[in-house]
């Protein structure tokens, strides 16, 4: 089970990178973001704005040059099982089956053993039931995008972080795989951050949606989004959501 109390907490977050022909290339700098468990989190800026990055540095894959990223008090330092990771392009492995794909991060912790039914509890509610022996190139682009949310989650993290995992899929199976996520957000209540290029999907989805300004990437705005769910997509207030949030987009 997850520690509801845990907060991440990141405070003037600064990521340069260093570019033998272009230089120094600062990429995201005094970015604030606080996220508490049960919620979720929308990040939106324009491209090359530093949200993977900050996603990166969150999961512990890189590191910042400046501020301080921690999670229940404690500075992240690098990678965890603690805190999983479902990038854009999802990465199974060919050759394992859906099961053993979603299986493969228990089994290498040693755990397998014991959270076995977790196996099963998640293909059921992913809506993979009846293809657990297939393998991916039998699959379709939405049953992958759903193994690998499905692999995330069976891992039980306190922090999920979401770059884009629907953004390949017709809207259809978004909006499916949309209301899958948020079953499972209410079923475990991991902390969950999602960059999203589709202010529909925020809007959707997110608790809170954080708008990033272009490169260097910092801090725009935030729009709480207090709908029920599930949220009606055209009612006022949802469209009246997206215009605020579509405002802040406007840079020049
Ligand atoms: N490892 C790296 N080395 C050099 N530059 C990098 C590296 N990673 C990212 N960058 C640069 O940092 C900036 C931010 O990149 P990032 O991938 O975080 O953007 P993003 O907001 O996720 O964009 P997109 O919406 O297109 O995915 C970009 O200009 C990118 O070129
Ligand atoms: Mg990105």
């Amino acid at each position: 089970m997850v520690d509801m109390d845990k907060k991440l907490v990141a405070k003037g977050v600064r990521r340069v990178f260093d570019d033998a022909e272009k230089g120094a290339l600062l990429a995201l700098h005094d970015f604030d973001l606080e996220a508490e468990h049960g919620e979720i989190v929308a990040l939106i800026g324009p491209s090359g704005c530093g949200k993977s990055t900050f996603l990166r540095l969150v999961a512990g894959l890189d590191k910042a040059q400046g501020g301080t990223i921690t999670y229940g008090g404690e500075e992240i330092k690098g990678p965890s099982y603690d805190r999983g990771f479902v990038f854009q392009e999802t990465n199974l492995y060919p050759w394992l089956t859906v099961e053993k794909n979603i299986a493969f991060g228990l089994k290498a912790r040693g755990v397998y053993k014991q959270q076995k039914d977790r196996v099963q509890q998640m293909i059921d509610l992913m809506g993979l039931t009846g293809f657990e022996k297939s393998y991916p190139h039998q699959i379709s682009g939405g049953m992958a995008a759903r193994v690998a949310i499905a692999q995330t989650f069976v891992q039980d993290p306190g922090i999920i972080l979401l770059d884009e995992p629907l953004s390949a899929l017709d809207a259809f199976t978004r909006a499916i795989i949309q209301d899958e996520i948020l079953k499972m957000r209410d079923r475990f209540k991991p902390i969950i951050l999602m960059v999203t290029h589709d202010i529909e999907e925020a809007v959707y989805m997110a608790d809170r949606v954080i708008v990033l300004t272009p490169r260097p990437g910092t801090n725009a705005g935030e729009v709480k989004i207090d709908m029920p769910h599930p949220r009606d997509r055209i009612s006022p207030e949802f469209i009246d959501l997206r215009h605020q949030i579509m405002d802040m987009l406007e840079f020049d």
